[in-house]
């Protein structure tokens, strides 16, 4: 099995990623997040609020509505400008993205031995459409965000007044986005309803390079605060055929997927083109008063944007390992241990309900702190094995003992090295270990 084929596996059978409306056969490109992958996905999103929003530099949180009005996405470009080429098969019909990057081959049965033949490119549109209200008529049509960004820049006088704040300063959003993607696929990788973590930084347009490359270091640095590999992560500066609509210049970062490299944030340089599109076309000042010149300006963007699910995907294709281990392979999800859904695992060694109740006590010291779970079935060392492919860091194991010396063993999920520490001292053994 490939690696990308035992993540997914992986990822399924444990409940990290579940396929979508699975009862009803599932629905392609759709998933459901089940209890150790929204504990995942959680523990990267309060890593990237961390590094945002207690970052040097002044960032604020926001959260805006995922239906805007559709001014919002005339003036910003994205009902005339965000489309994707689509070209159709002329024996099969089956429509494609014509990736001006890749050559594209119809592999139907329709198809097997002929010539490709495809029709010429006609753009179509990535922004879902909706209906407002309960009257499905021309007027009341809404679309689902295709980023968050534009929530951001609508309300730039409003954080102005609100927070008082002078350039340079930042304002950061996590939230779904939504994009009829023609070609969906590669699991999480590419879906029609993922998750973004986007930040708008405001600063004077003089300033916006030195910002960029700024912004570029301190997000490729946090992607190896994860863990990621060094090795998987490279820059790729988008040459002019490949800019967006609104960007002077983007860099993505991206990481070594088991297909190929692929993005997992670009940071761009949107210069006031948003700020400026908005200005117009709702008629409200979205200036800024530079007291330093004592001018009125219209600030620079810089905004690194990127994709949490994707994030979620490259961390667990990163971490997971097999180890040979005599005749047994171990496999093991080598998750930074912040990250990890299950921080702490304490085992009883048996059901006996003695143990239960010093596991129970052992598990309630450390709820407060850690993402822990008591688990009760099957031999420890299959509960250990268990534990090691969902990335647990440290199992606590109580036995027999335990009831005698007021000690619990605790197992490293790394190293597999044990070690007996008074029950006592629990906390701040493994306070040492997690800092
Ligand atoms: N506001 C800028 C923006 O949306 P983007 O490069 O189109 O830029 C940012 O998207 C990030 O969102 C990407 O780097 C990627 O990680 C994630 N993303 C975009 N489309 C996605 C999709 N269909 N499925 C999963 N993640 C996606």
């Amino acid at each position: 099995m490939s690696d990308f084929e035992s993540v997914v596996n992986l990822a399924t059978n444990r409940g990290f990623v579940f396929n979508a409306s699975s009862i009803y056969g599932g629905l392609r490109s759709s998933y459901d997040y089940g209890p150790l992958g929204t504990l995942l996905k959680k523990h990267i999103a309060d890593s990237w609020w961390k590094s945002s929003i207690k970052s040097k530099v002044n960032v604020y949180p926001i959260d805006t509505a995922v239906i805007q009005s559709t001014d919002v996405w005339k003036a910003s470009g994205h009902l005339s400008e965000f489309s994707d080429p689509l070209i159709e098969c002329n024996y099969c019909h089956k429509r494609y993205r014509e990736d001006s990057s890749e050559e594209v081959f119809c592999e139907t049965e329709d198809c097997k031995g002929k010539e490709p033949n495809f029709s010429s490119a006609k753009e179509f549109n990535l922004m879902f459409q909706t209906y407002m209200g309960p009257v499905k008529e021309e007027g009341n049509e809404v679309y689902l965000r295709p980023e968050t960004a534009q929530g951001i820049y609508i309300n730039f006088s409003n954080i102005l007044r609100t927070t008082r704040s002078k350039i340079p300063f930042g304002v950061a959003n996590i939230g779904k986005s939504f994009r009829n993607e023609i070609t969906p696929g590669q699991f999480i990788f590419r879906t029609r309803e993922f998750e973004q973590m986007e930040l708008q930084f405001f600063c004077r347009e003089e300033e916006e390079e030195e910002w960029f490359d700024y912004w570029v270091n301190e997000r490729f640095n946090w992607y190896l605060s994860l863990g990621i590999k060094k090795e998987n992560l490279r820059l790729r500066e988008h040459d002019n055929k490949e800019l967006a609509h609104y960007a002077k210049r983007t860099t993505d970062i991206e990481y070594l997927y088991p297909w190929g490299w692929g993005e997992l944030e670009g940071i761009a340089n949107r210069g006031s083109f948003d700020l400026k599109a908005h200005s117009e076309s709702s008629g409200e000042d979205l200036s800024y008063f530079d007291e330093e010149t004592e001018s009125k300006i219209t600030p620079s963007v810089i905004e690194p944007a990127g994709g949490l699910t994707r994030t979620f995907f490259a961390v667990m294709l990163d971490s997971y390992e097999e180890e040979q281990i005599d005749d047994d392979t171990r496999v093991v999800l080598k998750l930074d241990k912040r990250l990890a859904p299950i921080q702490v695992a304490v085992l009883p060694l048996s059901k006996k309900d003695p143990l239960i109740e010093v596991a129970e006590e052992i598990n309630e010291s450390l709820i407060s702190t850690y993402s822990t779970e008591i688990d009760l079935t099957q031999s420890i060392g299959k509960r250990y094995r268990r534990q090691d492919e969902i990335g647990t860091p440290y199992c606590v194991t109580v036995d027999f003992e335990s009831l005698e010396d007021k000690m619990v063993t605790i197992r490293d999920r790394d190293t597999m090295d044990q070690e007996r520490v008074l029950i006592s001292e629990l906390r701040e053994v493994l306070e040492r270990k997690f800092n």
